[in-house]
């Protein structure tokens, strides 16, 4: 069996289980899954759950996201283990649901990409404070409570954003 990038193998799983349909939510189910391998190569199906638990998905019911996803689990792959000591007529109608499991491609956690480097300099300076003038707007990133209180204390009208998309609607209509 050929392996591939790993996220390849995930995305094979949810889209041979039919987790997908409009693919609005499949990359972050997806992103979510590789995270949980990343970390744990071994998951458990309750891992999965919980792994994929802050994900919505307004088409599927999430039944066959995690029907594909959980053949990741270890758990699983003793339930193959087991299905396959059975008659080869039981196995093939278990495999035959939504896949054979024979037909996936291999999860290699040797194949994963390493963390980018540079991401991990950002990531020491993302504890540093800063302050960035613009011609007309003044950002602050604070790096401590005291810190973001000092900073309300002098600015009190100043929005505080975290991440939220539209404070570039509010400074256009400001
Ligand atoms: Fe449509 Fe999940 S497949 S939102």
């Amino acid at each position: 069996m050929p392996v591939l990038h790993n996220r390849s193998t995930i995305i094979e799983r949810i889209a041979k289980a039919h987790g997908s349909q409009c693919g609005f939510c499949t990359p972050g189910f997806v992103m979510s899954m590789y995270t949980l391998l990343r970390n744990n190569s071994q998951p458990t199906e309750e891992d999965i759950e919980d792994a994929c638990e802050s994900n919505l998905c307004r088409c599927t019911g999430y039944r066959p996201i995690l029907d594909g996803f959980k053949s990741f689990s270890k758990n699983y792959c003793c339930k193959k283990e087991l299905l396959e000591a059975e008659t080869q007529a039981q196995e093939n109608d278990l495999d035959c649901k939504l896949y054979k499991l024979s037909d996936l491609m291999d999860y290699d956690p040797s194949q994963d990409i390493i963390f980018p480097p540079e991401l991990l300099l950002l990531k020491d300076k993302s504890t540093t404070s800063l302050e960035i003038h613009g011609k007309n707007i003044t950002w602050f990133r604070p790096c401590s409570l005291d810190e973001l209180l000092s900073l309300k204390r002098d600015y009190p009208k100043a929005k505080l954003v975290i991440g939220n998309t539209e404070i570039g609607w509010y400074c256009v209509i400001c």
